[in-house]
């Protein structure tokens, strides 16, 4: 049987999971998105060419594998034309092996005014999302009022699944956030056109994901951001609007749960954050912005600045434990090349008690101290080293350090941006 692996951010995102899912897909068949939508950037880097890509799967540069769009995915039928065009335009012929849920519900111009006008009526209080329309989307979804790609292929019906929606949101719009509303006949036509194109890509993915799994396809699930921007775990509300933890890959594309052989958590070697929300560990002094600048962490998506900070073992013990992490790869850990003194959160301190599981929801976290453990750093060039006896010694302990605090073995280490900048202690597809 081939294997199935599940690959997930373990901190908010920004792990660098699209290099390591594009690595890994030389052993795979196909690649399957489960959840979020055009809000995730995944950077793959391939000789001097740089691909960034928001909602097709990681597959996509290698030609013989599969790219799929679960159900769990919101799909923006603009954004995902642009980026099939961009992809052709670069040479990457890929709609003859994209194949989208018929139950993605669908990203229509009227959930990004929402999501924009939200976050400008909520001021302080802004969750900072990506603009994207995604949080509106799946409120839609779950409201019942979604309009699905499946509804594309039928004009009557979409034309009355969107004006039911744009009843109640331009109602929302115009009342609430005294706002533009949105033409409903632009959506329409917007969506007639992307329609035709969409077409002959829907398919019923449980019913793929059967056949690969009968045929012995080794397949791969790529999550988007991250464990802590969970929905019902993350640090609510700061959070995205999915199911960003292993258990998403499930419900967001038909697979079983017994199907899951191997789960690999993607964990930055130290941390980042886009958007407001509680951050333990972030610094705000020159470290902060040598972590920034070493690791060019600005959002692949948004291009808003990442806030920084030292590695949160304590979240990361608790993100292992929400996705059953089988291992661990570590990314980015030459950022760290220079910095003399490195730090890992390793408790919290809160109420003057210091505790080891972090506290449920945003307020709490917020009122958090991190407690440190101090190690030297290694001060030597960790780029591109391709194995583990080449690593420093002291960028050894480091990571046997952090398995040790997260509970789990570090099975992989991302040395750089490059594909094969890499070392795999052990392959997630065995
Ligand atoms: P939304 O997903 O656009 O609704 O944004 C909600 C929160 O998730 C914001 O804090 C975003 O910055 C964050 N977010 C969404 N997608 C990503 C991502 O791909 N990487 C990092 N953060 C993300």
């Amino acid at each position: 049987m081939g294997r199935t692996v599940v690959i997930v951010g373990t901190q908010w995102g920004d792990e660098g999971k699209g290099k390591v899912v594009d690595l890994l897909t030389d052993r795979a068949g196909a690649v399957v998105r489960f959840q979020g939508g055009h809000n995730a950037g995944h950077t793959l880097v391939i000789g001097d060419r740089k691909t960034v890509l928001h909602l097709v799967p990681s597959g996509a540069m290698r030609e013989d594998v599969a790219c799929v769009i679960g159900n769990g995915v919101v799909l923006s039928p603009s954004a995902l034309m642009d980026e099939i065009s961009k992809l052709e335009s670069g040479g990457v012929k890929l709609r003859h092996r994209l194949f989208i849920s018929d139950a993605c519900p669908l990203i229509l111009p009227y959930h990004v005014a929402v999501d924009k006008a939200r976050e400008q009526k909520s001021g302080r209080n802004a969750i900072g999302t990506t603009g994207r329309g995604i949080g509106p989307a799946y409120e839609d979804k779950v409201g019942r009022r979604a309009v699905r790609v499946g509804d594309l292929l039928n004009e009557s019906e979409l034309r009355a699944k969107v004006e039911a929606a744009l009843d109640f949101h331009n109602f929302m719009l115009k009342n609430y956030y005294v706002s533009d509303s949105v033409d409903v006949e632009a959506v329409i036509d917007g969506a007639l056109q992307a329609a035709e194109q969409i077409r002959p890509m829907v398919d019923d993915v449980p019913a793929r994901l059967r056949a690969y799994r009968e045929q012995s396809v080794p397949l791969l699930f790529e999550g988007a951001q991250g464990a802590l921007l969970d929905i019902d775990q993350g640090t609510y509300p700061y959070v995205t609007s999915s199911n960003t933890t292993a258990g998403g890959a499930c419900t967001g594309s038909g697979i079983a749960p017994s199907a899951i052989d191997y789960v690999l958590g993607i964990a930055k070697a130290y941390a980042t954050r886009v958007g407001a929300g509680p951050f333990p560990t972030e610094l705000t002094d020159g470290i902060g912005r040598h972590l920034a600048s070493e690791g060019n962490e600005f959002g692949a998506t948004t291009g808003r600045p990442r806030r920084c900070g030292w590695l949160d073992a304590v979240a990361l013990k608790r993100a292992v434990g929400l996705n059953g992490v089988s291992g661990l790869c570590i990314t980015k850990l030459d950022v760290l090349d220079k910095v003399e003194r490195i730090k890992i959160c390793v408790a919290y301190r809160l109420n003057g008690a210091d505790i080891e599981a972090p506290p449920s929801g945003a307020a709490a976290l917020a009122r958090c101290q991190p407690v440190y453990e101090e190690l030297p750093g290694w001060m030597s060039p960790t780029v591109g080293v391709r194995k583990l006896d080449d690593l420093p010694a002291k960028a050894r302990s480091y990571l046997d350090r952090v398995q040790a605090l997260a509970q789990t073995p570090v099975h992989m280490i991302s040395t750089g941006p490059e594909r094969e900048d890499v070392i795999v202690i052990s392959h997630p597809f065995g």
